[in-house]
C-alpha cells in the first residue's frame, strides 16, 4: 500500500471537496483536531450537500470539557458543525470531561453499539500530523502506539502541547478504515512529514506505521510541509 501524496498550494480545499463527497454518500466519517483543519470544516460546513445522513465520530480528543477552547469537538463545532445550514449529521462526540480511562471505554462502547464487535471500517478517517510525528493522540515512544486488540485507549501523558491527557483511536482501527487522510502544512511540519511519509514505518514516528489494511492511504500537503520529503514509502 503506498500512499497518495498530493502538494497542493490549498490542501484544505481539497479536504474540504472530501469530507464534502463523504457527506454526499451519507458516510461515517471521523474527524481531526488541532488547528490545520479548521478552515477545510469551515469549507465543507457551505458545501451544497446534506449532511443529513451523515454520522460524525472524532479521532481524538483531549479530556476537558466541550466548551474548552482546547477541545477538538469545540473546535469542529464552531468550525463545521454550527455553520451546517439544512439537516445537522449525527455527531458522537468524545467524552473528555470523563478522563482518559472511562472517556475511551464510553466511546468504545459507543462504536460497538453502532458497528456491533469486531473492528469497524469508518469510510473515512481524517488525521492532522504533529511536528513530534504523532497522529491522533498517539505519540512517540507511549505504550498507545502498541496497542493491538483495543479501538479507543486513554492517553494518561500527552506529547505535545496541550499537556493534558487525551483520548484516542488505535492504529488497528485507523487501519480499518475505508479512506485514511492526512491533512498537513507548513515548514514545521516538513521534517515530520518526511520522516512519516518518505521513510520506513518506525514507531518514533507514529503517523508512519499508518497503513490501512484495505483501504486508501491520502496525504495532503502544502508545499512548505512537503518540503524535505524526497521519495514515498511503499
Ligand atoms: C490533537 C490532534 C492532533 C493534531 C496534530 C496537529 O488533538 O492535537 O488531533 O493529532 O492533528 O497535533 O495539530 P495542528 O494542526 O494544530 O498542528
Amino acid at each position: 500500500m503506498t500512499a497518495d501524496v498530493r502538494v497542493l498550494d490549498d490542501p484544505a480545499e481539497a479536504a474540504a471537496d472530501l469530507l464534502a463527497r463523504h457527506a454526499a454518500a451519507r458516510h461515517h466519517i471521523a474527524l481531526t483536531g488541532g488547528s490545520t483543519p479548521r478552515s477545510a470544516y469551515e469549507r465543507a460546513a457551505v458545501a451544497d450537500v446534506d449532511w443529513g445522513g451523515v454520522t460524525v465520530w472524532f479521532g481524538d480528543e483531549r479530556c476537558v470539557p466541550p466548551d474548552d477552547e482546547r477541545s477538538n469537538y469545540a473546535m469542529a463545532k464552531a468550525a463545521l458543525l454550527d455553520r451546517i445550514p439544512a439537516a445537522a449529521p449525527a455527531v458522537h462526540r468524545m467524552a473528555g470531561e470523563l478522563g482518559p480511562e472511562r472517556g475511551a471505554d464510553d466511546y468504545e462502547a459507543r462504536l460497538r453499539e453502532t458497528f456491533g464487535a469486531g473492528t469497524p471500517s469508518l469510510d473515512l478517517i481524517l488525521l492532522g500530523l504533529g511536528s513530534d510525528g504523532h497522529c491522533a493522540s498517539l505519540f512517540p515512544g507511549r505504550p498507545e502506539v502498541e496497542e493491538t486488540e483495543r479501538l479507543v485507549v486513554g492517553v494518561p501523558e500527552a506529547g505535545l502541547e496541550p499537556f493534558v491527557p487525551r483520548i484516542t483511536f488505535t492504529l488497528p482501527l485507523i487501519d480499518a478504515a475505508r479512506e485514511v487522510v492526512f491533512l498537513v502544512s507548513g515548514a514545521s511540519k516538513a521534517e515530520a512529514v518526511a520522516r512519516a511519509f518518505g521513510g520506513a514505518p518506525d514507531p518514533a514516528t507514529p503517523a508512519s506505521l499508518v497503513a490501512p489494511a484495505s483501504g486508501s492511504l491520502t496525504v495532503l500537503l502544502d508545499p512548505a510541509a512537503a518540503e524535505l520529503l524526497e521519495g514515498v514509502r511503499s
